[in-house]
């Protein structure tokens, strides 16, 4: 039997347009994404010799082949027609779930970026991100992590510079979201501001920290906010207490603001606290 582990980091959006809706049903996306530091531990026990097991001490996350992680080992098997003698995965989970942090396709991601380590690397990380688009959108981008344009379902990505050292505080409202049924608000909802592509875009290359946080935007706060007005209010606590810039990531709920130093960082987590909002801070991966 070996033992392997392996870091899942989140991802926030600091851009998300949804261009359309597609014939497949899913729909066309112009994301800015950026991996951080908030992270679960992923650990495989491989050849166990005993039948295929997950185990996540957390309620609500499914302990079988349902769960992301679980089937991207069996798609990472089917692809490169390798087997296992008995898998147990385990998570130790930080990433609130149904929180638009990527959660569970980042345990996905830990598992094709183990399993393949593992075998010896017969994929290289662009074929082992395209296998994590069969598991879901975001797992491509999990697997790169750093910062990356994603497109189409979110599964053609296109790697960009790193982002300046900076430090974020998340925080995860009380209210969860359901991303099909968000996707389907947005298609009747009216979006008045969408991100600013070539702005953030310029703002990367610059390096250029103030640039980026004056382009966060993401169209899912207009389907989230008519029945959730406070997630305006935690916004507007972000800002009254120095974030740079401030969005809602993925399709909610968590909300995210950037500052430049961890100092810069505490007034905000402090007035979390005090509202009783859980929160997290993170540095960009
Ligand atoms: O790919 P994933 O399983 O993460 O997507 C969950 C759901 O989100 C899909 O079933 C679909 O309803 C919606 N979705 C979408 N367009 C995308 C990504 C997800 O409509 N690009």
């Amino acid at each position: 039997m070996t033992i392997l582990t392996e870091k899942a980091y989140a991802k926030v959006n600091l851009t998300l347009d949804v261009l359309g809706k597609r014939p497949d049903g899913y729909h066309e996306l112009y994301s800015v994404m950026q991996g951080i530091s908030l992270a679960d531990d992923v650990e495989l026990s491989l050849d166990t010799g005993k039948p295929w097991a997950l185990e996540c001490g957390q309620p609500g996350i499914p302990q079988d082949g349902r769960n992301l992680a679980w089937r991207a080992a069996e798609q990472f098997l089917s692809a490169t027609g390798r087997s296992l003698d008995g898998l147990t995965i385990r998570i130790c989970k930080r990433i609130p779930s149904q929180a638009g942090l990527g959660g569970g396709s980042a345990d996905a991601a830990a598992v094709l970026r183990g399993l393949n380590r593992y075998f010896g690397s017969p994929l290289s990380i662009l074929e082992l991100a395209q296998l994590g688009a069969a598991v879901g959108s975001d797992v491509p981008f999990c697997v790169l992590c750093g910062t990356a344009l994603a497109q189409g379902r979110g599964e053609r990505l296109t790697p960009m510079p790193r982002i300046p050292d900076c430090c974020f505080v998340i925080c995860k409202p009380a209210f969860s979201a359901s991303t099909p049924e968000l996707y389907r608000r947005l298609d009747q909802v009216p979006v008045p501001r969408r991100p600013d592509h070539e702005a953030m875009d310029q703002a990367i290359r610059r390096g250029d920290l103030e640039g980026i946080t004056g382009n966060l935007c993401n169209v899912f706060e207009y389907a989230v906010s008519p029945d959730h007005p406070e997630l305006e209010q935690i916004k507007e606590l972000f800002r009254a207490n120095g974030a740079w810039g401030v969005a809602m990531s993925g399709s909610g709920s968590a909300i995210f603001g950037i500052t430049q130093t961890l100092e810069q960082a505490r007034p905000i987590q402090e007035a979390l606290n005090r509202a009783g909002l859980q929160n997290f801070l993170a540095k960009p991966v």
